[in-house]
């Protein structure tokens, strides 16, 4: 592998908007992946980071960033991220090894790189879906360092606002297979509309022996929490209002959606988490992390939720 990345050309997907967000978690992992007590390992993610004029000068280490980890933003949140990472390679790993799914689908991909760092079956395929500009970029730079996927990848660029089914199953994503569904940092974005389509083609499109995991925000208001640290350090650091990028709809109650048509759903707090690597991030005062969930679903004939840790009730 390269050793750097010089920076990129097609950057038009990540240099604003959204698609900001997806080097923020880039950056967030890198620093994961150098801690000493890392809960997530990913190798890739300072490229992407260089890759881009817009966070080219954005901490890769914790020793970069001011105030280390009592930095709001590269200590707290970014640890956010590393355990998020963490929490969702096992359920993605566990899916794989224990239930024989072959076939997993990340819905709003972004930057990341399970296809390229983990230990995959050999006649696994994953699927990714972002926009077209994010995965341009996403390729220059792994191309650059001659990445190579551990499994058959399939990248899809299209909006998830879109028939995404459509493109999902013209590139041979099989509706009879079941299938092992990530929805990671995504619905935040997404009209309530579009996550209730989401949720319902996600059940569609699964069959029998399926899991879903994603993660939602439960707050009413989300503006309850606009002055807090984490966000008003992601605002003043990195220009990205959070806010501002999420939809500011009431949120649908997925869960009930999936339970009524026959998943069954656990959901937990990030904090429960955290209780089980013995790291990560603990609830504080004004924290924009208080409502957030990981639910995990599936239509396994018996349930393979872990029971290590126990759901919240929402
Ligand atoms: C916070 S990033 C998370 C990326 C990735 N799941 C991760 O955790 O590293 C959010 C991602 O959602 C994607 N996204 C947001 N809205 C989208 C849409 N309407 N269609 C496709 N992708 C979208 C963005 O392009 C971005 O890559």
């Amino acid at each position: 592998m390269a050793d750097t990345v010089p920076l990129v050309t097609s950057t038009e997907g990540v240099e604003g908007g959204v698609g900001l967000t997806a080097l923020l978690v880039a950056a967030a992992r890198a620093i994961e992946t150098h801690r000493p007590d890392s809960l997530a390992q990913d190798i890739y993610a300072e490229h992407f980071v260089r890759a881009a004029q817009a966070s080219a000068h954005w901490p890769v280490r914790l020793d970069q960033a001011p105030g280390g980890d009592t930095s709001p933003l590269w200590g707290r949140f970014a640890r956010y991220f590393g355990l998020r990472t963490r929490v969702l390679d096992d359920f993605l790993l566990r899916s794989v090894r224990s239930t024989g799914i072959r076939q997993v689908v990340l819905l709003g991909a972004g930057l990341d790189t399970r296809a390229f760092r983990l230990d995959w079956p050999v006649d696994c395929v994953i699927f990714e879906i972002d926009r077209e500009g994010v995965l341009a970029f996403k390729h220059e730079v792994l191309d650059t360092l001659s990445a190579e996927p551990r499994a058959r990848r399939v990248p899809i660029g299209t909006d998830l606002r879109a028939d995404w089914a459509g493109a999902l199953t013209a590139t041979g994503f099989d509706a009879t297979a079941p299938t092992a569904w990530l929805v990671e940092g995504l619905l935040f974005y997404l009209p309530h509309a579009a996550e209730t389509a989401l949720i319902d083609t996600v059940d569609r499109l699964s069959a029998p022996g399926s899991a879903l995991a994603y993660e939602v925000k439960l707050e009413r208001d989300l503006m309850a929490y606009r002055d807090s640290p984490l966000y008003t350090s992601t605002r003043r650091q990195l220009g990205i209002d959070l806010l501002d990028l999420f939809s500011r709809e009431p949120r649908p109650d997925s869960v009930a959606r999936l339970t009524d048509r026959g998943w069954t759903a656990s959901v937990h707090t990030p904090f429960d988490f955290t209780h089980r690597h013995g790291r990560g991030p603990l609830p504080e005062e004004n924290d924009a992390l208080a409502g957030n969930r990981w639910v995990f679903a599936d239509t396994y004939p018996v349930s393979c939720m872990d029971p290590a840790v126990p759901p919240v009730r929402v």
